[in-house]
């Protein structure tokens, strides 16, 4: 199977269940909520994270099809913190996944509602799911320091505390390694989790998931510079009208480039000895490149 077979492969299991995750709960005063929560879910994106779960359960001995509820929930806490990055206290943007952001279409109240909703339901699906308990349990620890003060809202905080003023290149990493790369390696963890891997299995995933990460950021600060609005789906000189401190602003395009491709040659080497498909080289050398 090639890399992108595979790839629609894992997409075709996953847009199904996002599409269908909320509908046992319709039909009651809140559908609003919940059209508010899908509106997001189901806008479109890479879902690289969910893919990366299912590639980390198929490497550790899981047939993806029952890492799918883990995969899912990945996505709903990922796009909730889209939800909330884009709100005006925090990023203040009107596109996201080529559509109206969530408070543009919703209001604000109904979109801080939808993301702390999606958090909760992304635990539940874990938790629901019908993995052994002692896999959920270690599943839901993993995706709570993920999400928590050690991963997305530490970074998100480190990120927003710094608007109008310089961060150190220390630092910049530091909050980079919270916001972006405790999801994508909680992602890849997740996946030989679900699958019982052992500590040291589980351990190269979040490795490699955290230089991906790495590499994923400062892509990402790149392409808000060098990108169009068409190819990115979001607007792109958000971060610069927001006072931010970016790989961007530190180092260059040409400083970026090259940390960018420093950096996914590591993430491959850790991973070279049980990437037997090579998988997981071709998805960070896609995501190194990638323009949108
Ligand atoms: C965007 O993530 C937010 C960052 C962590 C930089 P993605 O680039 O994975 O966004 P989607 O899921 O494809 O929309
Ligand atoms: C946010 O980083 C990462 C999240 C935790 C959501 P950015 O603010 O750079 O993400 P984009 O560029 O808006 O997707
Ligand atoms: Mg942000
Ligand atoms: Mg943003
Ligand atoms: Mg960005």
């Amino acid at each position: 199977m090639t890399y992108d077979e595979r790839y629609r492969r894992y997409l075709a299991l996953i847009e199904p269940a996002l599409k269908s995750a909320f509908n046992s709960q319709r039909g009651f005063e809140f559908d609003g909520l919940l059209d508010a929560m899908s509106y997001s879910l189901t806008a479109g994106g890479k879902r690289i994270r969910p893919v990366l779960v299912l590639e980390f359960a198929r490497l550790n001995g899981l047939e993806p099809e029952k890492a799918l509820p883990v995969a899912c929930a990945v996505e709903m806490l990922h796009t909730y913190s889209l939800i909330h990055d884009d709100l005006p206290c925090m990023d203040n943007d009107d596109l996201r996944r080529g559509k109206p952001t969530n408070h543009k279409v919703f209001g604000e109240s109904t979109a801080v509602l939808a993301g702390d909703a999606l958090q909760a339901e992304a635990f539940g699906t874990i938790l629901r799911s019908g993995l052994p308990a002692e896999v959920r349990a270690k599943c839901a620890e993993i995706l709570a320091g993920a999400a928590g003060v050690d991963g997305i809202c530490g970074g998100q905080y480190m990120d927003l505390s710094a608007e109008g003023h310089a961060l150190s290149a220390d630092e910049l990493s530091d909050l980079q390694a919270r916001k972006t790369g405790a999801l994508l390696s909680g992602a890849c963890m997740l996946g030989a989790a679900a699958a019982g891997a052992c500590d040291e299995d589980i351990d190269t995933a979040s490795q490699y998931g955290a230089q991906l990460g790495a590499a994923f950021q400062i892509r990402d600060d790149m392409l808000d510079v060098l990108s169009t609005v068409g190819e990115l789906g979001k607007p792109i000189g958000s971060d610069k009208r927001e006072g931010k401190t970016t790989f961007m602003s530190l180092y260059g395009e040409a400083g970026c480039s090259r940390m960018v491709e420093k950096i996914t040659a590591l993430a491959c080497s850790t991973v070279e000895k049980m990437d037997t498909n090579g998988f997981l080289r071709e998805l960070a050398a896609k995501m190194a490149t990638r323009r949108g």
